[in-house]
């Protein structure tokens, strides 16, 4: 599985293709294991990275729908990576293509990451402003400056 490492691997959900939760189930073809610690997502090979590695928590984000992300992801087949040959395996920019662009994996990570980030910040932004909500309640938000997803050590 190049360039992903996941960190947390003691950490696992093993959920059966009958979609039946079994504890500590052996994993058996056609078991699902899905990470719910933080994976590392680094850029392809034979980029040269310019930032560092991204820490990706990714049980943080299971309030949403799996597809929210895995948007080709059928629901009983095996989950792929974004980098997977056909998906988003560019790794250099594709000017004036705006369905090509998004086959660049930078742009996929950031335009997926970064735009729903910003958009809880804009919510609660409004939340804020709006004068007639007593006790505003804001959502918890994510990363959408550069070294707060590239730390810079
Ligand atoms: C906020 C986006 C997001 C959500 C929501 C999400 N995932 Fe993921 N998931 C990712 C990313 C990014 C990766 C790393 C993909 C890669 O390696 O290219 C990943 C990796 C995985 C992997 C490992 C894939 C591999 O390459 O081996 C599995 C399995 C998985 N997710 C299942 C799920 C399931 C099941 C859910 C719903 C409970 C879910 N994910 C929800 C973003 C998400
Ligand atoms: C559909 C919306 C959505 C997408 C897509 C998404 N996030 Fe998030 N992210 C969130 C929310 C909501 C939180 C706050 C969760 C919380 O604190 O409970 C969050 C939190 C985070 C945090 C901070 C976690 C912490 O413990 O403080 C990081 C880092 C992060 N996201 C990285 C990413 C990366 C990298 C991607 C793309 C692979 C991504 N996110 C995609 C919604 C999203
Ligand atoms: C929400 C998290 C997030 C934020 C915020 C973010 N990035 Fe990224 N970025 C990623 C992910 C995920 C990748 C793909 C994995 C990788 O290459 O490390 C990526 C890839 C990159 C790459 C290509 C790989 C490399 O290292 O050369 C560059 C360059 C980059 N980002 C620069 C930036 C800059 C500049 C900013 C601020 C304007 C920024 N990023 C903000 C998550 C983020």
């Amino acid at each position: 599985m190049h360039k992903v490492r996941i960190l947390v691997l003691c950490l696992m959900m093993v959920v059966l293709s009958g979609g039946l939760y079994n504890g500590f189930a052996q994993e058996t073809e056609g078991d699902l294991i899905v990470p719910l610690g933080t994976i590392t997502l680094s850029a392809p090979d034979g980029v040269e990275a310019k930032k560092a590695d991204v820490d990706f928590p990714h049980g943080v984000h299971f309030d949403y729908n799996c597809k929210t992300c895995h948007h080709s992801w059928s629901g009983t087949t095996e989950v792929v990576g974004c980098m997977t040959s056909g998906c988003h395996d560019r790794t250099e920019v594709v000017k004036n293509d705006e369905m090509a662009s998004t086959k660049y994996y930078k742009e996929a990570f950031h335009t997926q990451c970064i735009d729903c980030h910003k958009e809880i910040k804009m919510k609660n932004k409004a939340t804020e402003a709006d004068k007639t909500i007593l006790a505003p309640e804001l959502l918890p938000e994510g990363p959408t400056g550069c070294n707060e997803c590239h730390p810079k050590d």
